[in-house]
């Protein structure tokens, strides 16, 4: 019952995703959720370089990460960005109010450390803060923006997160969209992420998501990601039970984001990875990864470069997917992907265990009740395990073994070209308004 109700709202949220003005940032970046590396959730604010100086927040830590980003293939996956977060600067301003990099960590200045990221064919990312300073006590932008701005852009950064710490959330809804117009007038592209509308909601203020999508390429919508599994399942749940809010408000040039991958750490089993990635590639998320990658083992850094999940959270089309069903720890989450045939989509599928009972459960269902009706049928594969299920027809059942605890099977259904001999071959080119009606006529 709950199963057929959810798919009702794929209808709902079909329409409101594309019928819904939903015009993003116009900077040209971000047209799939970004990836890479960013510093925060495994290195934190450690400035000891004396005592710890493998780990601290300093330049050789971001060159090194630089490094083995393009050396262990991780860019050759797509991961692009190299971004500093808290704790990289001075905590004073200079004579002429600039900020500048913290002299013993960041010995050859911000720019010199972009251009490094630059020659290796990456991009380069920093952190600021809309308040009077950073979360961790840092210079904040407020009363600077134009000049910080403009130093960003002199530095070569391509991605500015801009936290929103010593803020006032009422304050946000004009100083996000004021900082965002001061990185434009500096005419350097930047993917700009906002922390905006967390804020706004730990303050009990409602945010204003038209406005948010117009000045943001990302967003923070829940708490900081932890070194935990109950983490990642609050992310989890939040995404599920507010996506009637949050879904519409991605696309591409805008994301929602659940925060960083922490594959590879301390504090998630490798079944429990598996569904980090999986789930992140169903909300279209970005795909940060804040590891060690100088110690990563290679069973986690296989799943970061899994190429057939990271092409379903880069899918084109942009459409975040929703969770269908959730019922006795068990749920289904679902995403419409390319290629569409007619008026049916492709589907990535992810089936998620969160039962604690431990042995796997069977989930059985078949493709017409995930709301996957193509009569031509879909190619069905595992994106984890080397199983092709071959061409399924919407009556098939299918049936996934899930392990338990916090475990994922996923898998991709590709809709079939029907070839019907009596079809009147109009080969009109997909719209996505065409498809939204035919779809709401059934
Ligand atoms: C600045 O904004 C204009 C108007 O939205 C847009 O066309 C342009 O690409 C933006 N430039 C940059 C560098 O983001
Ligand atoms: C930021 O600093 C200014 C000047 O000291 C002060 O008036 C303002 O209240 C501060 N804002 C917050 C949110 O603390
Ligand atoms: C939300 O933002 C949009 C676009 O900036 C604006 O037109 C609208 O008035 C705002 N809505 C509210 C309720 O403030």
């Amino acid at each position: 019952m709950a199963l057929w109700k959810s798919v009702g709202l794929w209808t709902v949220c079909v329409v409101l995703c594309l019928l819904g003005k939903i015009s993003g940032l116009d900077n040209g970046l971000a047209l799939t959720p970004p990836m890479g590396w960013l510093a925060w959730e495994r290195f934190r604010c450690n400035t000891d370089c004396k005592n710890d100086p493998d780990n601290c927040i300093s330049d050789r830590l971001f060159r090194t990460m630089t490094d083995i980003l393009v050396s262990e293939g991780y860019a050759a996956a797509g991961y692009e960005y190299i971004n500093v977060d808290d704790c990289w600067p001075e905590r004073e301003r200079d004579a002429r109010g600039r900020l500048v990099p913290d002299r013993e960590r960041f010995p050859y200045g911000m720019k010199s450390l972009a251009d490094y990221v630059h020659s290796k064919g990456l991009k380069f990312g920093i952190y600021e803060d809309y308040g009077n300073f950073t979360c961790a006590g840092y210079p904040g932008v407020v009363g600077h923006l134009s000049g910080d701005a403009a130093t960003f852009a002199a530095w070569g950064v391509d991605y500015v997160k801009l936290d929103g710490c010593y803020a006032l959330p009422a304050d946000m809804d004009f100083g996000y969209p004021e900082f965002g117009r001061q990185l434009n007038l500096t005419n350097r592209q930047m993917v700009y992420s906002c922390s905006w509308p967390v804020y706004q909601i730990y303050a009990g203020i409602q945010p204003n998501f038209s406005s948010i999508i117009e000045h943001c390429n990302l967003w923070r919508n829940f708490d900081d990601i932890q070194d935990s599994w109950a983490s990642v399942e609050s992310i989890i749940d939040y995404y599920g039970n507010h996506q009637d809010v949050i879904v519409p408000n991605a696309g591409p040039g805008h994301w929602n984001d659940p925060d960083m991958l922490i594959i590879g750490n301390f504090g998630l089993s490798y079944e429990q990875s598996k569904t980090q990635f999986a789930i992140w590639a169903i909300l279209a998320a970005p795909l940060l990864m804040s590891v060690d990658l100088r110690t990563i083992r290679p069973e986690y850094k296989a799943i970061l470069q899994n190429r057939k999940i990271i092409d379903v959270d880069q899918d084109p089309l942009g459409i975040q997917g929703r969770r269908i069903y959730k019922h006795r720890g068990i749920e289904i989450w679902s995403r419409p992907i390319l290629p569409i045939q007619g008026q049916y989509y492709s589907y990535a599928v992810a089936f998620v265990n969160r039962r604690t009972d431990g042995t796997p459960s069977d989930v059985a269902v078949t493709l017409r009740e995930l709301g996957l009706n193509n009569p031509a049928g879909y190619r069905v594969e595992d994106l984890y395990e080397d199983v092709d299920y071959g061409v399924l027809s919407p009556q098939t059942k299918i049936k996934v073994k899930v392990n338990p605890s916090g475990s994922v099977v996923i898998l991709r259904a590709d809709a079939q070209p029907s070839f019907a001999f009596n079809s009147i071959p109009t080969r009109t080119p997909y719209s996505p308004l065409n498809d939204v009606f035919r779809l709401t006529k059934k």
